[in-house]
């Protein structure tokens, strides 16, 4: 598997350092919001976080561990790069969202914010059930600000250039998941994936 990766542009260690860090921040920031809300001891319930599956898989594993308090964790599922793309098809839903977040405060996860159609989309369906807070969370960040403008990330772990990037639950084609660092592919091995997918 390491023998198709090109490059790699943040590495495991970083990756665990700034997740620490980014765990840290939220769980200052929620706790700030719980005080506020004087539920005193009463916040069972109250912090949902809600990765997007399936990129953020792995970020959110490690992210909730960095964050100790009271939190559960609930699913949504959205498509964008059906197949061997390596460019947006455009976010689609691909379950229900999860309901019952009136008054609770929420922290959307997703691996990478690229074009913010995925978290324009999941943010506007989320903020219709009036959560006391909401928050959204990505690892990475490509840099289209234009494109990006309507959508506010509070907490970034990293700006990457444009460069379509695999591992620590990124996917090209279903793969690559598993790869511990944030790398680039070789292009023999996007145009092999290519090839073979549209033969399919
Ligand atoms: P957006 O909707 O264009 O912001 O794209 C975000 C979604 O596309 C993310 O949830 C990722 O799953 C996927 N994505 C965007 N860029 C990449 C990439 O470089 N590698 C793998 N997946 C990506
Ligand atoms: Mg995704």
């Amino acid at each position: 598997m390491d023998h198709d990766l090109a490059g790699i542009l943040v590495d495991e260690r970083a990756i665990a350092k700034r997740v620490r860090e980014l765990g840290a921040h939220l769980a200052a920031d929620l706790e700030r919001d719980l005080a506020r809300d004087a539920s005193g001891t009463d916040d069972f319930g109250k912090v949902v976080m809600i990765p997007v599956m399936t990129g953020a898989i792995v970020f959110v594993a490690d992210l909730i561990r960095a964050m100790p308090m009271r939190l559960s964790l609930k699913l949504v599922a959205v498509s964008s790069y059906p197949g061997a793309s390596v460019q947006s098809k455009g976010a689609k839903l691909a379950a229900e969202i999860p309901g019952d977040l009136a008054g609770k405060h929420v922290v959307v996860v997703d691996d990478i914010l690229d074009s913010g159609q995925t978290l324009g989309l999941v943010r506007e369906l989320i903020a219709a059930q009036k959560p006391a807070s909401l928050r959204l969370c990505v690892l990475l960040r490509k840099p289209d600000r234009v494109r990006q403008r309507a959508v506010d990330v509070q907490y970034v772990g990293f700006e990457i250039p444009d460069e379509f990037v695999v591992g620590y639950g990124l996917d090209f084609d279903g793969h690559y998941r598993n790869v511990p660092n944030i790398a680039t592919l070789r292009t023999e091995v996007v145009e092999r994936v290519r090839r073979r997918s549209s033969r399919a």
